[in-house]
């Protein structure tokens, strides 16, 4: 518990997070990095940018409730701390990512109707089902929901989205890699923290592993709406510009076709999940596939 405690305290989180990794950026980025002209220019592409950014707040959004909601169903005072700093960073995820909405010329009074329009109903589901669990302060499966499976589900996200970015878009690939790093805290603080829980309350189980079921339909029904109607690549290929040879797990995301990227992303988040889930004592279910 020695090491537990010091690993999620605020101290350690001041120490790597505020005055470590994000010291001198803004708004996740560092001053006066802005995003490629082609994704002001051309129409295709700066939509996808704005759906893409959409997503990310509608997942940040349902993480900071998520987190939040936690911290009153916490059993011990160390979680609850940790909570409160995970609480912090999920709030300033949502912060940056709306500030790139505004980057990206979405002005601030139509901020809803733009989250509203673009919002992925699946991800919406996903979200609900989480949330129903942290309203009725069922901690076990709220830590679950969101440390293992929500948060399993954004770091691959992201790590992707950097790969994609990280020659392309500065700006875009400096957000993504502060927010990298506080996820895998997180997803860290998941594990460590729900593996003796679950040993002392194995009553719990079947119901963590349905929720697991549920909310992993949702994700690969979120990554099918994304990735079958996407048209940027084929905008990319119409005007001649080159995707950028990206490395994610030893595949090249620049000569993939999307349905190959969503087959690629859905493998590795659910690999993720049933790694992590069996560290934790819980028996990974295989979702239907959308
Ligand atoms: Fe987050
Ligand atoms: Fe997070």
């Amino acid at each position: 518990m020695a090491d537990f405690l010091s690993a999620y305290s605020i101290q350690r989180w001041l120490e790597s997070c505020p005055q470590g990794y994000l010291v001198n950026t803004e708004y996740g980025h560092e001053t006066g990095e802005e995003e490629p002209e082609l994704l002001y220019s051309n129409e295709v592409i700066h939509e996808d940018a704005i759906r893409t950014t959409v997503q990310l707040v509608v997942g940040e959004r349902c993480a900071l409730a998520a987190s939040s909601g936690l911290i009153n169903a916490a059993p011990d005072e160390a979680s609850k701390r940790f909570l409160a700093t995970q609480t912090l960073d999920e709030a300033r995820h949502v912060e940056v990512f709306t500030q790139r909405l505004y980057d990206l010329g979405v002005r601030k009074d139509e901020l809803t109707d733009v989250i509203n329009r673009y919002a992925n109903p699946n991800l919406v589901k996903f979200a609900e089902i989480l949330l129903e669990k942290v309203d009725k302060k069922d901690f076990i499966a709220g830590v679950v929901g969101q440390n293992i499976v929500l948060e399993g589900l954004a770091f691959s996200v992201f790590e992707m989205m950097h790969a994609m970015n990280a020659d392309m878009n500065a700006k875009f690939a400096h957000t993504l890699s502060g927010t990298i790093a506080d996820e895998r805290r997180h997803v860290g603080f998941g594990e460590n923290r729900i593996g003796s829980l679950i040993k002392t309350h194995p009553e719990k189980k079947s119901e963590v592993e349905r929720m697991q079921k549920d909310m992993s339909y949702f994700m690969l029904a979120t990554f099918a709406d994304g990735f079958r109607n996407n048209e940027t690549a084929a905008e990319l290929d119409r005007i001649g510009e080159g995707r950028a040879h990206a490395d994610f797990h030893g595949k090249d995301l620049g000569v993939m076709s999307p349905e190959e990227m969503e087959g690629l992303l859905a493998d590795t988040v659910l690999k993720e999940f049933k790694v992590r889930l069996e560290r934790v004592g819980i028996e990974y279910q295989t979702p239907s596939r959308p």
